[in-house]
């Protein structure tokens, strides 16, 4: 049985692969022709590999981006903004009470409330400023990243933490009900903690699937028993402890007008 395997799996991986980059592409492409304000001036950019095909779409869409401003989310984001030939202004130079008109980003998990687990690639910080900076958040998910819930495939919830207090902020998690959360390492695990632009570690908390409205309607304790949590109340929860910087749960507070699309063999915009 070994040698089909052997045979077969690096052409059924490359199809994967390529059906999913499709799916991204397309789901960038529905969301930026959809979204992006032909006169925008601030337009926020976040990071990881969707994101790549939102500018590839925002470029694709000919409109005179001269006088355009993009808010990079890190430094992956900067680069691809640089790359493309676009003005990247850094969220600290933007002048006090900017407001940006749009601001797209990639998601890890979308659930029917059209809130969001982000933080995957550890931006979620400046993700989350930036997102909250702008008129209209646009989540960029393809169908891999829909759920009836979060934490349904997307298992642990990304919190950026200050180094000094990882250990306690770890204890506070599991007090909350997380099993086992644990701190981010380096893709080379030698070096250690994996850092975040900021200088801070990730910690990565899981927790079984998180509530939403209907489930609260229904009468299920918002309150954490069992570790069972409503999707804003554990957002609270954390980032009330004291060494949390931000939690990657993004909810009502940006204002989240998700667009989710792809798949293969068609887009499905959400
Ligand atoms: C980075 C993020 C990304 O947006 C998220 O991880 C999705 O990435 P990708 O588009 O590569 O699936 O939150 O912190």
């Amino acid at each position: 049985f070994r040698l089909p395997t052997l045979l077969f799996r690096p052409r059924f991986h490359s199809t994967m692969t390529a059906l999913i980059e499709e799916a991204k592409r397309a789901a960038a492409k529905v969301a930026v022709e959809k979204h992006y304000p032909q006169d925008a001036r601030w337009v926020g950019i976040g990071s990881g590999t969707t994101i790549v095909y939102v500018v590839e779409a925002i470029k694709a869409l000919g409109v005179d981006t001269s006088a355009t401003k993009y808010v990079p989310t890190g430094y992956q984001s900067k680069q691809l903004i640089i790359g493309a030939g676009l003005t990247a202004v850094e969220f600290d130079s933007i002048p006090p009470g900017t407001i940006f008109d749009v601001a797209f980003d990639g998601a890890d998990e979308v659930d029917e409330d059209l809130n969001c687990i982000k933080g995957g690639g550890a931006c979620l910080f400046q993700e989350k400023i930036v997102a909250m900076q702008a008129k209209e958040f646009v989540c960029v998910a393809d169908h891999r990243k829909l759920q009836p819930r979060l934490l349904t495939g997307w298992k642990t919830i990304p919190i950026e933490v200050a180094p000094i207090a990882a250990h306690r902020v770890l204890l506070k998690l599991k007090d909350l009900g997380s099993v086992n959360p644990f701190i981010r390492v380096s893709a080379s695990e030698k070096e250690g903690p994996l850092k975040t632009d900021q200088g801070f570690f990730i910690v990565d908390a899981p927790f079984p699937p998180l509530l939403i409205k209907s489930d609260v309607a229904a009468g299920k304790d918002v309150h954490g028993k069992d570790g069972v949590w409503a999707v804003e109340e554990l957002a609270r929860k954390i980032n009330e402890i004291a060494g949390v910087l931000e939690v990657g749960i993004f909810h009502g507070q940006t204002g989240p007008q998700a667009t989710a699309a792809g798949g293969v063999g068609g887009q499905r915009p959400v």
